[in-house]
């Protein structure tokens, strides 16, 4: 949830880790703060709320340190003030942290016996002290950060320098992910590749238990048991996707436009567009004939992603899938089958709960297969098969590009999966195949409607609460509707399945509250029209995003009709999403809130 980068270098270094930091704000942005090493002595500056007052500044009192570490904070123990902003010191040791020190309490009221003073109510302090309190009994930096190391309960990725040691950086990795760049003369430590990019593609990621301890001309990584490991050095790619929003005003908008050409690359990763056949890119390590049901286990939009591919796995190739938001998953000790597949969806690669669930079932000796954006993710790296959506660096908080890429993805390993088990025949995969194949042409289509969206969001922004329904794989899609909604326009929103709405709902349903129905027209469609006559026979107005036949027959005169492009009934959701993410976009907008970093949010969750 928090972003740290360090850099070794030759030359003032305040600057570069700034610059890191902005690429990392999309982690957590409630502090900030720089801590460098100039003439021995460790100084720092630090600065509640967003990254620009940390630059404000160190304008007004510059460091001059060639050695530095850096922090973009988004809070979990302690409120986002300044005293609570990492870099976090005590005496000759700063560092900065990402994750969860779980037994910080203990270890603090420990610490406080022998003498320590604590500033601030974070667990990263404690780090520190702790560490500190190994070099008062003697212990060289590495040899205190080796000692302290096993004494920390929970998630970290962590990173620290001392006080007269201008050539030492120790980083230490255990939950959160942590990178080392190799530069020329130079090293540096980053929460992800996209921080290490202004200065380096040559990464290597950190295992879970490593350690490293750097100097410019290199490092030395340890694992868990202190034995030195080989890290495979990466070219990482990351410069290579200049991030910057365009001609955009956020990057949402950016990412929105983006998906009909990223979810193209997709497409194009698992389609042979040639002979309109699936074709993945990997050798499967288990026979689809062989699996009695799937477990899918993810978070937020990407479990309603895994939601929407439920349908099309039960759909195209009768296997059973159960769903399940991952925090929910790794608790509820689910009996799974040894053998059978599970299926895990994440953006970031990162999430805690995503992770943990995935670790739940290679324990229980299921085959596990990561659908994700960033191939080096722990995720990514701890499942057996890995698909990538190829999105691209996702930076708006709120995921859309990434959920689009998810379901093309899940929609090729559904078709695959149904031919294995032969229940498509070489005629069904083509005609699926083939509408698959026009889904880009299509998104840019359904893109040709923001402005009457735009012109809707006015409504929808004087709303207190909104209801989005939808029937069979529109029913994933209302629940990210409503997601979307309030996750950045801070509305009140609900998604049900239209058949559920005189089972509760209903009671909701005054002229106040607009009714966001997602209903291209399929075999249920006459049911959602009796849903939207209930409502209306209630004075609710009603947004309906249909296709012209749909338009044609639904009987209710509906507040708006949003026409979507004729197309294969099985992948609506991938063409429907995108006048659902510009309807909280464009909400959002109009109600000022900041699309791209909403508040309270993350976008990468990487503690439980
Ligand atoms: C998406 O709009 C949300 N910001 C959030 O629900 C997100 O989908 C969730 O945290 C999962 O993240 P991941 O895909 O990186 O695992």
């Amino acid at each position: 949830m928090c972003g740290i980068v360090g850099i070794l270098g030759r030359a003032p270094v305040a600057e570069q880790i700034v610059d890191s930091l902005k690429r990392l704000e999309y982690r957590g942005y409630d502090s900030a703060g720089v801590a460098t090493l100039e003439n021995g002595e460790l100084t720092r500056r630090r600065a509640e709320g967003k990254l620009k007052n940390l630059e404000a500044k160190l304008a007004k009192s510059p460091l001059a340190g060639h050695v530095g570490i850096g922090h973009t904070r988004w809070a979990t123990h302690g409120k986002p003030t300044e005293a609570n902003a990492h870099p976090h010191a005590a005496d000759g040791v700063a560092v900065v942290h990402n994750g969860i020190i779980e037994n910080f309490r203990e270890l603090r009221i420990e610490l406080e016996k022998q003498g320590a003073v604590f500033a601030s109510e974070t667990d990263t302090e404690t780090v520190a002290h702790l560490v500190n309190s190994f070099i008062k009994k003697g212990a060289k930096p590495v040899d205190a950060v080796k000692q302290a190391l096993p004494r920390l309960k929970g998630a970290f990725a962590l990173a620290f320098v001392f006080k007269d040691h201008d050539d030492l950086m120790v980083g230490a990795r255990k939950g959160s992910p942590l990178a080392v760049g190799f530069g020329d003369g130079e090293m540096y430590l980053g929460s992800d590749a996209i921080a290490l990019a202004p200065f380096t593609d040559d990464i290597c990621y950190l295992e879970d238990g490593d350690w490293v301890v750097m100097n410019h001309k290199g490092c030395e990584i340890f694992d868990e048991a202190g034995k030195p490991a080989k890290r495979e050095v990466l070219k990482s790619g990351a410069s290579a996707f200049m991030v910057d929003k365009a001609n955009y005003r956020h990057f949402m908008a950016k990412e929105i436009h983006e998906q009909p050409e990223v979810v193209g690359h997709t497409l194009a990763r698992y389609v042979d567009m040639a002979s309109e056949r699936i074709s993945l890119p990997t050798e499967l390590p288990f026979d689809f004939n062989d699996v009695q049901r799937i477990s899918i286990a993810a978070c937020g939009t990407a479990s309603l992603a895994g939601f929407v591919a439920k349908y099309w796995f039960e759909r195209f190739a009768r296997l059973p899938v159960e769903v399940d938001v991952a925090s929910e998953f790794r608790y509820r000790e689910a009996p799974v089958r040894k053998g059978d597949l599970a299926i895990f969806i994440s953006q970031s690669g990162e999430t805690a709960d995503t992770l943990a669930a995935l670790r739940y079932a290679k324990a229980e000796g299921m085959h596990t297969l990561a659908v994700v954006n960033v191939p080096t993710s722990t995720i990514a790296r701890e499942s057996e098969t890995v698909m990538p959506t190829l999105a691209g660096p996702e930076i708006g908080v709120a995921s859309t590009k990434a959920f689009t890429c998810q379901l093309m993805t899940l929609a090729a390993l559904a078709v695959a999966a149904g031919k294995a088990r032969g229940v498509l025949s070489d005629a069904d995969e083509a005609k699926l195949v083939h509408g698959l194949v026009e889904i880009p042409r299509l998104m840019t289509e359904a893109l040709t409607h923001e402005h009457e969206i735009e012109k809707l969001a006015r409504d929808i922004a004087k709303s207190k609460d909104v209801l989005y329904l939808g029937r069979g794989t529109s029913y994933p899609l209302a629940l990210e509707g409503a997601l979307k909604l309030k996750e950045i326009s801070y509305i009140h929103a609900e998604g049900y399945a239209a058949g559920e709405l005189k089972h509760g709902p209903i009671a909701l349903i005054d002229e106040t509250m607009p009714v966001v129905v997602i209903a291209p027209y399929d075999k249920v469609f006459d049911k959602t029209v009796s849903n939207m006559q209930e409502v209306a026979a209630r004075g609710g107005r009603i947004i309906l995003m249909t296709d012209a036949k749909g338009a044609e027959e639904a009987t209710v005169d509906s507040m708006v009709t949003i026409v979507m492009p004729d197309m294969s009934a099985a992948f609506t959701p991938l063409v429907y999403a995108v006048p659902v993410q510009l309807l909280a976009y464009h909400t959002a907008v109009v109600m000022g809130t900041d699309v791209d970093q909403p508040r309270n949010l993350a976008k990468s969750v990487t503690v439980e």
